[in-house]
């Protein structure tokens, strides 16, 4: 009787582990999918290493999310190479907004100055900045007509004011994380206005024109490019590049078109990142005005 007890005992006590391993691994099983899926999902931030190393966008959660954390790698890839390759000038972005991108520039540049200092060492580089610049009122009137005539126009998607994010002391704050408060100069105002007011020696390594409209990327490119201001093996990387059904005549594609041909830039087409926004390296072009 003793033993058919224990026997009985012994069973339930199995069953009862078995119950709560099966319970566990389950849990264990669950918590790995649920990291597994967070590591897709939308609203990761845009450093997350899962995130940013994932090849691709899987198909699973936000696709613009997936798009900063591209984007975001990307030119952390481009900052790497001007500091590597020695490439002069500082960084820049035209068009800030949430600050995601900037932010990326800013870490990306922090990291550089640890990993890539030999490179900074044996160029004799001087501090690179990161230049930040911004209406901080969201896009323009679409006045001009090939903004007028676009599709995104047209169809409402970027009236003017929308796309406003970080105020210039947020967005500050954000960078400043990763880069000494010397090393950062935030523009507010106007392209046409900001652009045209940089001193004649300023040179730029890196662009990015992530500002949606045609006249926005003429009034950033346009004023560089006639001030020689972008500098030999420089990267461009155009955010909207696809952005108007991918048509030539409107937004990045025309501006740049347009800039190639007025100043005969010799560039090299670095191919396609994030969610078809495009990069290219500058070789060589002609100015308008003799810089200082
Ligand atoms: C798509 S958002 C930029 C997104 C940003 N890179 C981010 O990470 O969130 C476009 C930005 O360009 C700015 N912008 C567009 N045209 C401009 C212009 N002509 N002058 C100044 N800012 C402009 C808008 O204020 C807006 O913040």
């Amino acid at each position: 009787m003793l033993g058919l007890l224990k026997k009985k005992l012994r069973e339930a006590v199995d069953r009862r582990v078995m119950h709560l391993m099966t319970q566990h691994v389950g849990r264990l099983a669950r918590q790995q999918m649920a990291d597994e899926l967070e590591s897709l999902r939308g609203g990761l931030a845009v450093d997350d290493p899962r995130y940013v190393g994932s090849q691709g966008w899987t198909g699973y959660g936000d696709p613009f999310a997936f798009h900063t954390a591209a984007a975001a790698s990307a030119l952390a890839e481009g900052v790497a190479a001007c500091y590597g390759f020695d490439v002069d000038g500082h960084i820049a972005e035209f068009g800030t907004m949430t600050g995601a991108t900037a932010r990326g520039l800013a870490r990306a540049m922090a990291s550089c100055d640890t990993h890539l200092a030999h490179a900074v060492q044996v160029y004799g580089s001087p501090r690179r900045e990161l230049h930040l610049f911004d209406s901080f009122e969201g896009l323009p009137a679409a006045d001009n007509p090939v903004d007028a005539a676009s599709p995104h126009v047209q169809d409402g998607i970027w009236p003017p004011g929308s796309c406003r994010g970080l105020t210039p002391e947020q967005l500050f704050a954000v960078v400043t994380e990763y880069l000494a408060e010397d090393r950062v100069r935030i523009f507010p105002g106007w392209f046409a206005d900001t652009v045209p007011a940089l001193p004649a020696e300023t040179r730029y390594a890196l662009i990015h024109v992530d500002a949606d409209l045609y006249v926005s990327a003429m009034d950033v490119l346009g004023n560089l490019f006639a001030r020689g201001m972008v500098t030999k093996g420089a990267y461009i990387y155009f955010d909207d590049w696809s952005c108007n059904r991918a048509d030539p005549a409107f937004g990045e594609r025309r501006a740049w078109r347009e800039c190639v041909e007025r100043f005969r830039i010799e560039y090299s087409d670095q191919g396609p990142y994030a969610l078809f926004c495009r990069r290219f390296t500058v070789h060589d072009y002609q100015p308008e005005t003799a810089t200082g």
